[in-house]
């Protein structure tokens, strides 16, 4: 009988999450659902708690779903805990893309300047965690996907020093949702193989017969139908790009390969309709209008507007997964043991994986080309850069970080972003 723990259960997301469960409700005996949050977020978690217990009755189950602000009293004896927290809420996020942005700087959730400062402020709560659960649960599994998910997950395993942890995304999802139909197939005649970092991998896509069809579905993209969460804006990569590299890249790989756009693009909302924080509050603030209906007890479709939609169902199926053995292709967030050989092997890669009992056992994909390879290593340094300096602190670091970063044009603007997030966000940054 399993004891489900979510921290940050006040998010819009979690009617996706017991939809979830409720979905695998034949195989997973779930007795207690906790969701946990804190002081700001009780308001949220009280509505969104109230619509989980309709959810959960409609569905005709016995299951206990407690609301609770005490972490500690949650994790005792948890079987799987899930993070879906967002330190500061959304103003924070507000914070990481303004500041940026009126400096002609792409802030954005998991990239740029605004990224590096989600890690700042999330690292110092996560490893709180995961000494909870050394204490209280040291068997559960932890399934992450509070972001930057691959730089959550990098400081779970190389400063918590938790192995059992599995770091999602929905970005590989989407692809495997919506690219099969592009091709007129469906995913079960496809194999798919994944590799890089959270929100820059690319994949290779082969048919039942074997035959790459990488190039078939890169076509139909470039058509516009590209398989985007609904955050990232669509500017298509250059077909002559794609056509070399015989690689899908992943829906974040346009603020790269196509800066220029994305950021003039991130700049035109900055100013109009505002940044995609601004815009998700919008969103969220109709979500729980809608929980707040003592009728509803099934997820509405406006969840769907979110970026992250389709994430929770991930989180439901790697737990089936580990619990029952199950053995599924699922994309995540591991050590990189070899999988990734341009990478170095005790880190954390973004990588098809078979998901089991063991927890995840990465599928070998190979070597890059140089240009892959470079954009790849300049990223998880980056990322193993960002990590480290949200451990201790040190402004050098953070500073090194930001001079790496490829959204960042270094020099005395960029100083001024670092300092000037760092006094916006100081109450979470115990660290600085
Ligand atoms: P949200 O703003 O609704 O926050 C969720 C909850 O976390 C809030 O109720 C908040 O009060 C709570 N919280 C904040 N600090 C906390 C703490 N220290 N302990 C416990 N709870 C805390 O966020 P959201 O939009 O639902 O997103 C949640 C998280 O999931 C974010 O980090 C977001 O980036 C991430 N996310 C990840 C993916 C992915 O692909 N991996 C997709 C979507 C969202
Ligand atoms: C994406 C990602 C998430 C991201 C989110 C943003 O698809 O995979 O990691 O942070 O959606 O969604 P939002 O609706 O909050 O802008
Ligand atoms: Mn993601």
């Amino acid at each position: 009988q399993l004891k489900l723990v979510t921290i940050g259960g006040g998010s819009s997301y979690t009617p996706e999450l017991i939809e979830g469960y409720i979905k695998r409700k034949d195989e997973l005996p779930i007795k207690e659902i906790w969701l946990v949050d804190i002081k700001a977020g009780q308001e949220k978690l009280e509505i969104v708690g109230a619509m989980a217990k309709r959810m959960v009755k409609a569905a005709g189950l016995d299951w206990e779903i407690h609301l609770t602000l005490d972490r500690r009293e949650a994790l005792k004896d948890a079987d799987f805990v899930s993070t879906q927290f967002r330190v500061g809420l959304l103003n924070a996020r507000i914070k990481d893309e303004r500041i940026p942005g009126s400096y002609g700087m792409l802030g954005q959730e998991t990239n740029g300047a605004g990224g590096i400062f989600k890690a700042f402020r999330t690292v110092p709560v996560i490893l709180d965690i995961v000494a909870d659960m050394k204490e209280l649960c040291p068997n559960a599994w932890l399934i992450n996907f509070t972001n930057p998910s691959g730089m959550i997950t990098e400081a779970i395993k190389t400063y918590g020093k938790w192995d059992k942890v599995i770091g999602l995304c929905n970005v590989p999802v989407n692809a495997m949702m919506k690219e099969p139909e592009l091709i007129n197939t469906t995913l079960d005649h496809l194999t798919y193989r994944f590799a890089g970092i959270d929100h820059f991998h690319w994949h290779r896509v082969f048919d039942d017969t074997g035959r790459e069809v990488t190039m078939d579905i890169i076509n139909a993209i470039q058509k516009g139908d590209a398989a985007l969460p609904k955050n990232i804006f669509n500017v298509n990569f250059f077909p002559e790009q794609l056509e070399y590299m015989r690689l899908l890249p992943c829906a974040y790989h346009r603020y790269y390969y196509r800066e220029e756009e994305m950021l003039n693009h991130s700049l035109e909302e900055f100013a109009g309709i505002g940044t995609r924080a601004q815009q998700v509050k919008k969103i969220e603030h109709e979500l729980f209008e809608l929980y707040k209906d003592p009728k509803l007890d099934y997820k509405p479709k406006q969840l769907s507007e979110r970026g992250g939609a389709y994430y929770s169902d991930a989180a439901c199926e790697a737990m089936t997964s580990i619990y029952n053995d199950k053995k599924t292709h699922m994309v995540v967030s591991t050590l990189n043991n070899g999988t990734v050989p341009d990478l170095p092997a005790d880190h954390v890669v973004e990588v098809s994986a078979q998901i089991g009992a063991a927890g995840a056992i990465p599928f070998t994909f190979g070597p890059f080309q140089p240009a892959e390879r470079g954009w790849l290593q300049l990223m998880k340094n980056m990322e193993l850069c960002t990590v480290e300096a949200a451990v201790t602190g040190n402004y050098g670091l953070a500073l090194q970080a930001f001079t790496m970063n490829p959204m960042i044009k270094s020099g005395s603007t960029a100083k001024r972003i670092l300092d000037e997030l760092l006094i916006a966000h100081k109450n979470f940054l115990p660290q600085f």
